[in-house]
């Protein structure tokens, strides 16, 4: 009879390996599925079925997995997103107590957070005295009536102001997320960059993936990468960074040069849709629920919590964890006629 996953003896020691090759690194924990903003291709208007208060995992629960991850199973890196991480009241000591860790080789984790910025004034010097490395903020226009339209609230200039702080208390490199969405801000590749030059934000385009509420997603409405370079390219030269095989990083990177030929800066692309990277993924996802993805598009997911809860000491969980890492698939198959929809949106599986 085959052993339950978690009790092969391949799953007793070591990394998080999968079938294909590849080594989980980076760890995103999503801290809750709620948000403050409601983004068109995230949420509708009047949210979601939020995850109980009783589902979620405590910051003591975090804390012990984040604590196996590195110290266990080979993580070296840890992004809290949500939902919107700055919501949880305990992340100042969630991310001082993953500051603390260090890899079995004695290296300090990098940890960073990927929030929509709202708060983020107020936070910033706190969450780097934390430990905090860095922070991704998301924001798609410069425009303060877009953004209210793109995300129903109207907070634009909270969001700038956060940038602000989180540069101004050394949470550097600061990048800003953007995504583009058709016949509403695709007219702002190139203000977003020069903007962000002039700040010295690095900014990152991601494409629209497949992972609204309604399903709704359409491939021809989502701005491909070779549009927003194009787009980019009748003001900016670009220059693709020398020997940028971009390896497990999903952004490709361009250098942003001047006239004179000078290196300004350097703007991301992450084409997730048109370039997948699932062949260099080095991810695994914890969601606030405590249950493990390898991928943001799973359609299983391996639940720790209830383990966890049952009293499942290190060895059980990682054990657990690891065989969800041997089953991770080697891509998302987005334009498999068979790909599904994954069951959760992005607020609930982390970004
Ligand atoms: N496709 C691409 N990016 C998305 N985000 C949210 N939903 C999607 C989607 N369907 C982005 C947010 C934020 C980050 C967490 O993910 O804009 O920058
Ligand atoms: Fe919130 Fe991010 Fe979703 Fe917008 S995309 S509603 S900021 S979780």
């Amino acid at each position: 009879m085959a052993l339950p996953p978690a009790e092969d003896p391949r799953f007793r020691t070591g990394d998080l390996l999968d079938r294909h090759g590849r080594t989980a690194r980076d760890l995103r924990v999503s801290l809750t599925d709620r948000c403050t903003l409601r983004c068109h291709y995230c949420m509708p208007p009047e949210g979601l079925p939020w995850l109980e208060d009783s589902a979620v995992l405590t910051d003591g629960e975090i804390i012990r997995l984040v604590r196996l991850a590195v110290t266990d199973l080979g993580i070296r890196e840890v992004r809290f997103t949500g939902g919107e991480p700055l919501l949880r009241k305990g992340l100042e000591d969630i991310v001082a107590a993953t500051a603390r860790l260090r890899t079995p080789d004695g290296r300090p984790v990098r940890t960073s957070l990927t929030t929509n910025g709202l708060g983020l004034a107020r936070r910033a010097r706190a969450l780097a005295a934390a430990g905090l490395t860095r922070v991704n903020v998301s924001l798609d226009t410069l425009r303060a009536d877009r953004f209210a339209r793109i995300t129903r609230r109207d907070r634009h200039a909270d969001v700038l102001a956060g940038l602000a702080a989180a540069a101004e208390a050394g949470l550097a490199p600061v990048k800003v997320n953007a995504v583009l969405l058709r016949g509403t801000n695709d007219d702002e590749a190139a203000d977003l960059l020069r903007w962000a030059l002039e700040h010295g934000y690095r900014l990152r385009f991601i494409e629209q993936m497949p992972l609204d509420p309604h399903g709704s997603w359409q491939r021809s409405d989502m701005v491909t990468a070779d549009e927003i370079l194009a787009a980019l390219q009748r003001e900016f030269t670009l220059a693709a960074q020398p020997g940028s095989a971009r390896g497990a990083a999903p952004a490709q990177t361009w250098d942003v040069l001047d006239a004179a030929g000078a290196r300004v800066g350097d703007v991301g692309v992450i084409a997730s849709v048109t370039r997948p990277f699932c062949g260099d993924c080095d991810r695994t996802r914890l969601t606030a629920d405590g249950q493990v993805r390898t991928c943001l598009f799973s359609t299983t997911e391996t639940d720790l919590r209830t383990a966890l809860r049952a009293g499942a000491d290190d060895a059980a969980l990682g054990a657990a964890w690891r065989a969800a890492m041997w089953g991770k698939l080697p891509g998302h198959a987005i334009d498999d006629p068979s790909f599904l929809h994954p069951t959760r949106p992005m607020s609930a599986i982390g970004g």
